[in-house]
């Protein structure tokens, strides 16, 4: 049903504004209280097998919806009435902004990917603390993720501030925080990655989020798939030395590898971030490396081309503690959570696994 929605009405519009009608939807059904319940009832995950533990956090399941779909916390609880077992939110930065100049978000439907450069628009931290303030918390209120950026006009040379002035306002707000280093389309962030501009952003902002509320909140670091294999090492060995709780691997690719569409065509989209099916192996790649690297001592969240439930589970076995995606949801549609926990459900029982945890990593030891 839905990719007869999707080829027949989403197709035909502008990315952007699909992406905004579809948002409004989600929304509007949940913001109807017995609506919501009942959706949430038919989509969310059912089978207690697949209970996590992860960043002291308990979730439902291990699959999130990564950043960039919901920059300002707006429908927080109709994304998890779809099945989503936490929701990151942003990225957030210090100032508001408008991002880049439309169009900035393509697809490439043959290639089930898109190419984004969004340029971080939002509503900046002020305004989305407050907004995650006013909610109301209730049960059923889903694990929450925020990810923060820089600011586009702030100096790389002021960045830790504008990072910490997020922090400052949203880690109270947030079950963990996420600190974005690896987003290609603000000019000069990647530069963030190297090791001595890192170690000192993550101490500053770990210091803030310990100021700022007297819980721990976990702190993550989200990387590129584009940084060379002794860089992922050199972010994980920090990451340990930091005590950083966790790394999110990987952000979109600034590659055009394994493309089918035309090159005129991709050429014509210009500069972006690819995310979606051509990102599954780098993403996969980095993974594992980071395992290898980190033996278990930190929490690593699989994200970039997750399509299928088997696509999932083995970022699970080869050792990802939570996976989350976004691109295949644009192509899947509301029922992917659904369909993605029955899969998992079934891969776990099949290989005779009791819970989650279990599956963790378990790839290079079967
Ligand atoms: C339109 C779009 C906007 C995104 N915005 C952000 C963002 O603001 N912050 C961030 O950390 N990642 C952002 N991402 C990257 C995703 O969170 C994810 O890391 C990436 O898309 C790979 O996952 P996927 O292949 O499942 O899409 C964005 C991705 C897309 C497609």
């Amino acid at each position: 049903m839905y990719k007869t929605l999707f080829n027949l009405v989403f197709r035909k519009m502008d990315p952007e504004k699909a992406h905004h009608l579809a948002f409004f939807w989600i929304r509007l059904i949940a913001s109807v209280p017995g609506l919501r319940s009942l959706v949430r009832l038919v989509l969310a995950p059912r089978d207690r097998a697949l209970r996590t533990t992860a960043l002291g956090l308990d979730l439902p399941g291990p699959f999130g919806l990564a950043a960039g779909f919901d920059k300002d916390g707006l429908g927080i609880d109709g994304l998890a009435m779809l099945g989503f077992d936490y929701v990151e939110i942003g990225t957030v930065t210090g100032e508001p902004q408008p991002g880049n100049p439309q169009p900035r978000l393509f697809r490439l439907v043959e290639d089930r990917a898109l190419i984004n450069r969004m340029g971080f628009n939002n509503q900046g931290s002020a305004r989305v603390a407050a907004r995650l303030a006013a909610r109301p918390h209730t049960t059923s209120t889903p694990v929450l993720g925020v990810n923060i950026g820089k600011t586009k006009v702030v100096e790389e040379a002021d960045a830790i501030a504008d990072y910490v002035k997020s922090t400052e306002r949203l880690a109270k707000h947030a079950d963990y925080l996420v600190v974005n280093v690896s987003s290609p389309n603000t000019p000069g962030l990647r530069n963030l990655q190297a090791v001595s501009h890192l170690g000192p952003l993550l101490h500053e902002v770990r210091k803030a989020a310990d100021r700022s509320t007297p819980h721990h909140v976990p702190l993550l670091v989200k990387i590129a798939p584009d940084l060379a294999d002794e860089d992922v090492d050199a972010v994980a060995d920090l990451a340990l030395e930091l005590g950083l709780d966790g790394i999110i691997a990987t952000n979109t690719t600034i590659g055009r590898e394994g493309l089918t569409a035309p090159a005129a065509q991709v050429e014509a989209i210009g500069m972006g971030g690819l995310s979606g099916a051509p990102l599954r192996e780098r993403s996969l790649e980095v993974l594992r490396r980071l395992r290898a690297r980190t033996e278990g001592r930190l929490t690593l969240v699989s994200v970039g081309g997750i399509e299928t439930a088997e696509d999932a589970w083995q970022r699970i076995t080869a050792g990802a503690d939570l996976v989350q995606g976004y691109s295949a949801f644009i192509y899947e549609g509301p029922f992917w959570m659904r369909r993605m926990h029955r899969g998992l459900s079934a891969r776990l029982r099949a290989a005779g696994f009791r819970t989650l945890a279990e599956a963790v990593g378990s790839a290079k030891t079967a």
